[in-house]
Order: structure tokens, then sequence, then C-alpha cells
């Protein structure tokens, strides 16, 4: 399961996650690690875009959370990659510093969160691709992996 931090207007528009900008990059990456898009469930933290396009409050996450944990628990998956550092907040309950702890495993609730830079961040910052890439090959290759 890979989650992000909310809709912003074209998700909003279309009423599914990642399909804008930041989800080609999503896909691609995911393709290129020779996996479909369609193999992962794929959330939001917070379920509409706050005004102006600005990061959600914890309050705002906190509002949200509910359903996304019932999103989780449906799936049930083994792990759970976080797309940047207000996915990672809303999780940990605490500010994140994306850059320094990206790539670790962390156990939530019995399951593996992976941390990783959001995919709008690398379209501003072509060079952080290679690491957005890696971490998401470690988040599935961990998913699919069976012991
Ligand atoms: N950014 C997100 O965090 N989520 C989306 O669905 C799209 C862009």
């Amino acid at each position: 399961m890979f989650v992000g931090e909310a809709p912003g207007a074209d998700e909003d528009k279309q009423g599914r996650p990642f399909v804008g900008r930041a989800g080609k990059l999503l896909t691609k990456l995911i393709e290129e690690a020779g996996h479909k898009r369609e193999e992962f469930y794929i959330a939001n933290v917070n379920k509409c875009r706050p005004p102006g396009n600005r990061t959600p409050t914890l309050e705002e996450q906190e509002a949200c959370f509910p359903f996304l944990e019932k999103q989780i628990e449906i799936i049930n998956p083994k792990v759970i990659c976080l797309l940047g550092a207000a996915a990672a907040r809303a999780f940990l309950r605490r500010n994140v510093a994306i850059t320094k702890e990206r790539g670790q495993k962390i156990m939530w609730k019995g399951k593996i969160l992976i941390l990783t830079y959001h995919p709008a961040y690398v379209l501003r910052n072509p060079n952080a691709q290679p690491i957005l890439f890696n971490d998401i090959k470690m988040a599935i290759e961990t998913a699919y992996d069976n012991d």
C-alpha cells in the first residue's frame, strides 16, 4: 500500500488518488521497478484538499485518520510506503525530517512502514528521483518477501 498526503486538484476532480503529475511519476517508478500500479492499493491520509493546496494540519490529519485506518484494516497490507513527511507525521504522530528518516523500516501496528520522499518533491528536485525509486523498490521487495 502507498499513502500520500491529500488529493491535489486533479485527484479532487476525479475522486481518485495520485492521478496528476505526481501520480504519473509514482506509476512510472513502480513500472521501472518491474511492477504494475494495479498491484498496490493507493490512498491518502487526508480525503480532501485543504484550501490553497496547503499541507494539512495535524488536526486535519487526525480528523481523517480513522477513514485511512479502516482502509488499512480492509486491505491488510504487509508494507505501507509513506510518501512524504506529512504522511509520515500522521502515522508517527510527530514531525518527521524525511531526508534523515527515509529509507528505514519502522514497525507500526504489525505493519512495516517505509518512509520516502513525496513524488511531487521529486518533480521539483529531480536529483532525488533515484532515491525515491530505490525506496519504492525496497518497499515492493519487502511486500513480496515471504519471510
Ligand atoms: N499528492 C498526494 O499526496 N496525493 C495525491 O493523491 C496526489 C498528490
